[in-house]
């Protein structure tokens, strides 16, 4: 990680000076553990509401609440120490009205202690972006594939290609015209990110939307492989933690059930093995 300050957090200037430079590297998380793991390599660490799918087992994004993206959020923060940390605002929580999202965007930064939200959509949210970085609340954007929208999508495709593409580069100039330090591209073609890409001033951030983006984020759950039937084409794998975590439970049932877990080495005996020193002496 380049640029570091004297609290040797990354800030918000710093992620947007490395617009056409150093990719960044970015990673969801949702507890302090894997945020502590994460913050060691990543510039940008985001509470996504991914969360909901990911560690709650919902079937999308659309029932996470505040509260959930609240309780994550100071669990991260309590892991990240560098990271540039990013929260998702919550479906429902930001659509009825630039006033609306203030007060949630403050709540999540007041009470999470994050540097940044995001939030899905484009031109449609152009005003609301507006109104949040005018009062001190950097807003990253996200446009594309907005899972978010789900419904009204008609599923989780690719977003753009052909003359669809055109709505998609409007979205990603409404948010960043409107101040958004950088824009989540997902799930969009190669050509379409590569063109976004050099017409915004903002970095861009890809999941599913080539290199040719200023940074890269994917869930953090996915490229660890935790969930063995969940290969999307544009998750790479560099782990295999599910099927890890899997053979290591398969072992633990079978050396409890043959009574062979606990063993000498995990059992305590009658007599302590080494005299307790008292403090002081
Ligand atoms: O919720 C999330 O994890 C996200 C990333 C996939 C960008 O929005």
């Amino acid at each position: 990680m380049s640029a570091m300050h004297e609290t040797g957090a990354l800030n918000v200037p710093d992620v947007m000076a490395r617009k056409g430079g150093e990719p960044l590297v970015c990673l969801t998380a949702y507890t302090t553990p894997v945020a502590g793991l994460a913050d060691k390599h990543c510039d940008i660490v985001l509470v996504g509401d991914s969360v909901g799918m990911v560690l709650h087992g919902l079937s999308s994004t659309l029932d996470v609440s505040m509260d959930m993206m609240i309780l994550h959020g100071k669990a991260v923060r309590r892991g990240v120490k560098r990271a540039l940390m990013v929260v998702d605002m919550p479906f429902g929580s930001y659509e009825e009205s630039p006033s609306q999202a203030f007060r949630n965007a403050a709540r999540l930064m007041a009470e999470t202690g994050c540097t940044a939200v995001k939030l899905e959509g484009g031109e449609t949210m152009r005003e609301t972006v507006r109104f949040l970085t005018a009062r001190g609340i950097p807003v990253m954007g996200h446009v594309g594939l907005t899972p978010q929208a789900v419904n009204a999508l008609g599923g989780y495709k690719v977003q753009g290609r052909g003359e669809t593409g055109d709505a998609i580069r409007r979205d990603a100039g409404a948010v960043a015209e409107a101040g958004a330090f950088a824009i989540v591209l997902e799930k969009v073609p190669e050509s379409l990110a590569r063109s976004i890409t050099a017409e915004l001033a903002v970095p861009t951030i890809g999941i599913g939307a080539s290199p040719a983006c200023d940074g890269q984020i994917l869930v953090i759950d996915d490229m660890l492989g935790m969930f063995t039937d969940f290969k999307p084409k544009f998750v790479k794998r560099y782990a295999d933690l599910g099927a890890e975590a899997d053979t290591a439970i398969a072992a633990y049932a079978e050396e409890v059930r043959s009574r062979r877990f606990p063993d000498g080495a995990h059992v305590f005996g009658d007599a302590a093995k080494t005299p307790v020193r008292e403090p002081g002496k």
